[in-house]
């Protein structure tokens, strides 16, 4: 069919308003994000912490945790001396039943929080003093007036666990000197295509399809899902739809049509093994992180390591996504125990890729005020 100038230009301003009525619609579904909640995250304690101590504490409670369940507490004994603790009512059982992730969780807060210090002008002297992964006192924690090192802050900020969009080129040999500078000897690059990478990709996908038929596991994930921004509002952690990557129609659909018990549903869990299925073949393939030895204080290093591999990570648009299934399903354990040597201790097995565009932090963290008290 032909179409006359007129015609064309009257079906252009149509096809402009239904383009713009679409992305308008689509920015409008955006879910809660950490941006949408800056003022409230200022909210600082002043009669405990003076202002430069908060932001430290702020920045600090940026890093990752599982299902950022944000394991944190801390006692401030004075400004300059403070007590981290485990928050035991944000463990894992099901996932999690020895708080391994927990500690790792902590060192990825402690490594945030001696940078956060450093650029601003503060030294860090962190003692660990939790002896079992049950202990609820864990480090001891000094700030002391110091030249500051000029990290900018931002680069805390800026990094977040991303899941989609990882695009299929291996890392660069430079890229993965640079990642591994940190944990010199305990990080390994698995490129996509080799067989060990189709060995975690295969292991991860069985991991994860195994903890999807747990109840256990699976009602206790429902309990951090943040659908409706109210709930996500009112808790500040745990996982909402952008925390989880579905943005636009997609995250609106999940936030207006399901409830979290609908996650619990076997259509629903097939749906989330498949996609995980899908997800472990994309990207670069994999690094794996071995353990510090120590007990806590080890488990405590390797968070730490990890934190730092992060950050240099978001520096080079790498993303990382932590697929811990397979260390927290028994017969992913049995799996890679029966393919290692004794000594060989995984700690983190993280899918990597590198990104066209890093999408801002989403995830939420709960105010200074909430987690600091009078030590
Ligand atoms: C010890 C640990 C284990 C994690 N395990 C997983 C995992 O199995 N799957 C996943 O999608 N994300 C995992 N994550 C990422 C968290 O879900 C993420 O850090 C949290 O939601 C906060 O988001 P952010 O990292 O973007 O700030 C893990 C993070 C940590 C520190």
């Amino acid at each position: 069919m032909k179409t006359t100038r007129k015609g064309f230009i009257t079906q252009g301003i149509y096809a402009g308003m239904v383009l713009t009525g679409i992305t308008a619609l689509i920015s409008a579904c955006g879910g809660i994000t950490r941006a949408s909640l800056r003022d409230n995250e200022n909210n600082v304690p002043g009669d405990i912490l003076t202002p430069d101590k908060a932001e430290i504490l702020r920045l600090a409670s940026l890093a990752p945790s599982g299902h950022n369940s944000q394991p944190w507490k801390i006692k401030a004994l004075s400004p300059e001396e403070l007590i981290l603790c485990a928050d035991h009512s944000r463990r894992l059982p099901a996932v999690d039943p020895e708080n391994r992730e927990l500690l790792l969780s902590l060192g990825a807060f402690l490594e945030n929080l001696s940078i956060a210090a450093g650029s601003l002008g503060y030294a860090a002297d962190i003692r660990i003093t939790a002896r079992t992964p049950q202990d609820t006192e864990i480090a001891r924690i000094t700030l002391r007036r110091e030249t500051a090192r000029p990290y900018p802050p931002e680069r805390l900020s800026r990094r977040s666990t991303v899941k989609q969009g990882f695009l299929d080129r291996e890392l660069s040999g430079g890229d993965v000197r640079y990642l591994s500078e940190s944990l010199p000897g305990h990080c390994v690059y698995f490129p996509k295509g080799s067989q060990h990478a189709r060995c975690i990709s295969e292991g991860t996908a069985e991991a994860f399809r195994a903890q999807a038929m747990r109840d256990d596991a699976q009602r206790e994930l429902v309990q951090w899902l943040r659908l409706s921004g109210d709930h996500a509002r009112c808790r500040m952690d745990g996982l909402t739809t952008e925390g989880m990557g579905m943005t636009g129609i997609k995250g609106w659909a999940v936030r207006t049509f399901m409830d979290p018990e609908d996650f619990l549903t076997p259509a629903n869990r097939q749906r989330g093994i498949d996609m995980t299925a899908r997800l472990t073949s994309e990207g670069a393939g994999w690094i794996v992180i071995t353990g510090y030895p120590g007990g806590v204080a080890g488990l405590i290093e390797t968070g730490r390591r990890f934190q730092r591999m992060a950050l240099l990570a978001r520096e080079r648009m790498i993303a990382i996504h932590p697929m811990t299934q397979m260390l927290e399903e028994p017969s992913g354990r049995q799996f890679l125990a029966a393919n290692h040597r004794g000594d060989v201790d995984p700690q983190f097995i993280l899918r990597v890729g590198y990104l066209e565009r890093y999408p801002d932090p989403a995830s939420l963290r709960r105010p200074v005020s909430w987690f600091v008290e009078r030590g």
